[in-house]
C-alpha cells in the first residue's frame, strides 16, 4: 500500500500514538507503524496531532476593520453596534473580500480550518453577503466556511431586515440568525425568535442566534429558542450564541432552564475573549464575568463550543485567529482548571464546535477528511498552556502551512534545558 502522505508517530488527543496514512483528501489508514511508501512523510514524534481547530462563532464581514472609522471608546456591545453602523455604508465588496481572505490566511496558519461566520444582512445592498459568499467559494479547497444570516440591527427593529434575511438565504447563506435582545421590547424579542425558528423550519435550515448577550437577568430568549426548537422538531440543529444573561439569572430559574435547553438539543456557544471585555460594563464592584454557565451547561448534557467572535473589529481590539487563546481565556473565566476540565476546554475549540457545525468526516479515523494539525505540545493541556506552535497544518490531504518550532528559543520546554547560571560577580 502506498500513501500520498504519512504523519508518523504523533500523539492523538486521547493520548494514543499512531501513524496516519493519507491518500488524496482522506485518511486511509491509522496504525501503530505504517511501513509503506509515501509521497511525503512528516515525523510528528513527541507532538500532539489533532483534528483542526473549529470556530463556531465569528464575524468575518467586520474582521480586521479595527479603527475604521474610529475606535470603540466605551468598549460596550452597543457602541460596537453603532460603530459598525457607521462603517457599513463605507464598505466595498473588494475591501470585505480582502479582509476576509487575509483573516482566512491567519486562520489556516493557526490550524483553524472550519469557521461559522455571521454576516450582517441589514445593509439593503447585501454587499457583505455577496462578498462572503464569494470568499466561501474561494477558500472552499482548504477552509470550510458556513454563513449565518445575521440581522445585526434587529429582525423586527430594522424595517428591511426580514426581507433582506430572506434574500440572503435565497442567495445561498446557510443558516438563520437573530438577535432578540436587541429588539425594542422583550415581546418583540420573543416574537423574533418564533418567526426566525419557523422560517428555518420552513426552509429546512439550521439556526444560530445571538441570544441574551446582555447582563440583564430577565433576558430569557434562550427559553423561547429552546421551546420553539422542540415545537418545530429542530433538535440538534439550533445553537444559542453568547447566552451571557444566564450568568446573572436566578439560580432556581436556571435549574429549570438547563433541562429545557438539553431536551431541545440546543447547543451553546460561549465567546470568552469578547464577553469578558464587553459585559459587566455597567457594574461597579463586584463586576460580573461575561460568560455563560459553561460548566452547568456541560453537566446538563448540552454541547458547548468556545467561539472567537471578533478579531480586530468594532467590538474587540485584539485577536490572532488562535483558538488556543480562546480556550485559554474560557478555561480561566469558566473557570475549568482540573485536568479533565482543561482537556474539555481543548475539545470546546475542536470536536465540540465541529458537532455544532455538523462537519462531515471530522476526526482522525480512517475515512475521515485528511485535515489535521501537528502541535508543538505533548498533550491537550500543554497545547493550551503554551498556545502551542502549529508546526504543520494539513487540509484535505495537502500541507497548507508550516511554522518553525519555538520551544528552545522561548524557553518554553517542559524538558530539562541547558541554562547557564554562572552570573558575573563584582
Ligand atoms: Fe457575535
Amino acid at each position: 500500500m502506498t500513501f500520498d502522505l504519512i504523519i508518523a508517530g504523533g500523539t492523538f488527543p486521547d493520548g494514543t500514538r499512531a501513524d496516519i496514512g493519507i491518500t488524496g483528501a482522506k485518511i486511509t489508514a491509522v496504525a501503530p507503524h505504517l511501513d509503506a511508501e509515501a509521497g511525503q512523510r512528516i515525523d510528528a514524534t513527541g507532538c500532539l496531532v489533532a483534528p483542526p481547530f473549529v470556530d463556531a462563532h465569528f464575524h468575518m464581514d467586520a474582521t480586521l476593520s479595527y479603527g475604521q472609522p474610529r475606535i470603540n471608546a466605551s468598549g460596550t456591545l452597543l457602541e460596537g453596534i453603532a460603530l459598525w453602523g457607521e462603517l457599513k455604508p463605507q464598505l466595498t465588496h473588494d475591501a470585505v473580500v480582502e479582509r476576509a481572505l487575509a483573516y482566512c490566511d491567519w486562520a489556516v496558519a493557526m490550524g483553524l480550518l472550519a469557521i461559522r461566520s455571521h454576516v450582517d444582512i441589514c445593509d439593503d445592498r447585501l454587499l457583505a453577503v455577496d462578498a462572503l459568499l464569494d470568499v466561501k467559494k474561494r477558500v472552499a479547497p482548504y477552509l470550510d466556511l458556513q454563513l449565518v444570516a445575521f440581522p445585526q440591527d434587529g429582525y423586527l427593529r430594522s424595517p428591511t431586515a426580514a426581507a433582506n434575511l430572506a434574500r440572503a438565504l435565497d442567495r445561498g447563506v446557510d443558516i438563520v440568525g437573530g438577535i432578540p435582545h436587541f429588539e425594542r421590547t422583550m415581546e418583540e424579542g420573543r416574537r423574533s425568535v418564533e418567526l426566525l425558528v419557523r422560517l428555518a423550519a420552513d426552509r429546512g435550515l439550521a439556526v444560530d442566534m445571538h441570544c441574551d448577550e446582555t447582563d440583564d437577568p430577565l433576558s430569557r430568549h434562550i427559553e423561547t429558542l429552546a421551546a420553539e426548537t422542540r415545537r418545530h422538531g429542530l433538535q440538534g440543529r439550533v445553537a444559542g450564541s453568547h447566552l451571557t444573561s444566564m450568568h446573572s439569572m436566578d439560580n432556581y430559574y436556571v435549574s429549570k432552564l438547563l433541562p429545557l435547553i438539553a431536551e431541545a438539543g440546543v447547543a451553546a456557544i460561549a465567546n470568552p475573549l469578547i464577553n469578558i471585555t464587553l459585559q459587566g460594563r455597567h457594574d461597579t464592584y463586584p463586576k460580573r464575568r461575561g460568560l455563560t454557565r459553561v460548566r452547568e451547561l456541560l453537566d446538563a448534557g448540552v454541547t458547548v463550543g468556545f467561539g472567537q467572535d471578533c478579531v480586530l473589529d468594532p467590538w474587540y481590539a485584539l485577536g490572532t485567529a488562535d483558538m488556543l487563546d480562546v480556550a485559554f481565556m474560557g478555561l480561566h473565566v469558566a473557570p475549568m482548571t482540573s485536568p479533565d476540565d482543561m482537556r474539555r476546554c481543548f475539545d470546546m475549540v475542536t470536536s465540540e464546535p465541529a458537532k455544532i457545525m455538523g462537519l462531515q468526516g471530522y476526526g482522525l479515523e480512517p475515512g475521515c477528511v485528511a485535515s489535521l494539525v501537528v502541535l508543538e505540545a505533548g498533550d491537550k493541556i500543554e497545547a493550551i498552556r503554551l498556545r502551542a506552535t502549529r508546526l504543520v497544518v494539513v487540509s484535505k490531504g495537502r500541507v497548507v502551512a508550516r511554522t518553525p518550532p519555538r520551544r528552545t528559543a522561548l524557553g518554553l520546554s517542559h524538558r530539562p534545558m541547558s541554562v547557564d547560571r554562572r552570573f558575573p560577580t563584582a
